[in-house]
């Protein structure tokens, strides 16, 4: 992957031979913010070493407009943003600017350095390119002064890849003052041991250049860019049944609207589809009809309601061989969500069985007079977290939320 551009290096890093070209290398396309420590702990002196080699990494990435974007953020008492993607491309010029960075001193802080690197630096008005690898590489001198492992989740959850570089690493000793030791694999993106990278010490640190800057380039290997919002299909089961009635169909309809806009819904993307079902089933739309949110949004007002009965079993056994059958050896997590106002005339135990062999998740909403025996049995495992009941069909809206979490928490657990 580095070919071309490591060539133009010595691999000592002494010297340039040929002059970068503004592009930049191409072969490693990536957005990356290093999230580097300005803490008490690592001092003036090291600190300056840390800034010499970010330097060295952001010129052998083949820093440039067609290649590698990169950011600083300084981790001190409160996190600084010292550079964002877009403030500059050419190499030269984040060299100058890694060099005028200033020491701020205090505890690192590296977990709210994180989540703050994590929302704040990758939005597209400070520059973040769309499809592109995220990447924050996390310089941890010692070990950090607070916990970092919900700022990981974070992370991994708005798709970024965290690499953890760890420089003197606590000795024994030390041990007994970090509060977490298992710091570095909660962090990073998967516990792997490809998203972390061990220095020793500040001194002499050169010949651990080439292979970070291998790392970062190994797009295959980002295995975070992947996310609940980007990678996952849908599908939504609507009783239709006449007990539900016009108004409160509707509520079904805002709901499954509300849900679906959280994704990212395109063709590369996530997918959603939709079946009405009374003791009939009808496709609304399949995974492969709409590939925009405006269109997916527009499909379901378009929902027609059928009024009926309840065949919940059979509606489930249509959605998954129909719906979930023709995406099945594809990559994105699937769900279903049911929606469901009142007893099925027929067995739902059975189907939704075979709904999560097929590796399908389901999440199942009650309302009403919905048996709340049914709702758990239709429920993935563990079934607590994946059922839901609201007498009123106005109490939809509150379970929004909850719908949304759980598929972003299947999803990330289904990646560990
Ligand atoms: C980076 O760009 C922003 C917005 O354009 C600007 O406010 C900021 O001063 C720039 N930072 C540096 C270090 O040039
Ligand atoms: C990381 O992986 C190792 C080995 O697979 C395991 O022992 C450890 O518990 C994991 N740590 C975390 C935080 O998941």
């Amino acid at each position: 992957v580095l070919s071309r551009w490591t060539s133009s290096f010595s691999v000592a890093g002494k010297r340039l031979k040929k002059p970068l070209k503004k592009i930049g290398n191409k072969d490693c396309k990536a957005d990356i913010a290093f999230l580097i420590d300005g803490s008490y702990n690592i001092g003036q002196r090291r600190f300056n070493l840390q800034k010499n080699f970010v330097g060295k990494v952001a010129v052998m990435l083949g820093t440039g407009t067609e290649g590698p974007h990169v950011g600083v953020v300084q981790a001190s008492e409160h996190p600084k943003t010292e550079f964002y993607l877009k403030n500059f491309t050419a190499a030269k010029d984040v060299l100058f600017a890694i060099k005028e960075i200033g020491f701020r001193g205090g505890n690192s802080n590296t977990g709210k350095a994180l989540k703050h690197t994590a929302q704040r630096f990758f939005s597209q008005e400070n520059g973040v390119r769309r499809g592109i690898p995220k990447i924050i590489v996390v310089f941890i001198d010692g070990w950090p002064s607070d916990n970092i492992e919900e700022a990981g989740i974070v992370a991994r959850e708005l798709g970024i890849n965290v690499f953890i570089v760890s420089v003197a690493r606590p000795t024994t000793e030390e041990q007994g003052m970090v509060q977490d030791i298992g710091f570095v694999d909660k962090a990073v993106c998967r516990n792997n041991s490809f998203f972390s990278y061990h220095i020793p010490t500040w001194f002499g640190t050169t010949k651990y250049v080439k292979p970070l800057v291998q790392k970062l380039c190994s797009h295959e290997q980002m295995l975070c860019s992947k996310t609940c919002y980007n990678s996952v299909n849908i599908a939504f089961l609507i009783d239709g049944s006449s007990s539900v009635g016009d108004n409160n169909f509707r509520l079904m309809l805002e709901f499954i609207s509300n849900v679906a806009k959280a994704f990212e819904i395109s063709d590369i993307g996530s997918k959603i589809a939709a079946v009405q079902f009374t003791y009939d089933q009808r496709m609304e739309f399949s995974f492969t009809d709409y590939t925009t949110k405006e269109k997916v949004l527009s499909a379901m007002r378009g929902i027609r309601y059928m009024s009926g009965g309840t065949a919940t079993g059979e509606a489930i056994s249509f959605t998954t061989r129909n719906v979930f059958g023709p995406v099945k050896d594809e990559p994105n997590k699937n769900f279903l969500v049911i929606l469901t106002d009142g007893q099925s005339y027929d067995d739902v135990g059975g189907p939704a069985a075979a709904a999560h062999k097929a590796g399908i998740t389901v999440f199942s909403i009650g309302i009403a007079w919905a048996p709340l025996d049914d709702v758990r049995d239709m429920a993935s495992e563990p079934r607590d977290s994946h059922n839901f009941f609201t007498r009123e069909f106005t109490g939809l809206e509150q379970i929004v939320p909850d719908v949304i979490r759980g598929i972003c928490r299947d999803f990330l657990d289904s990646k560990q």
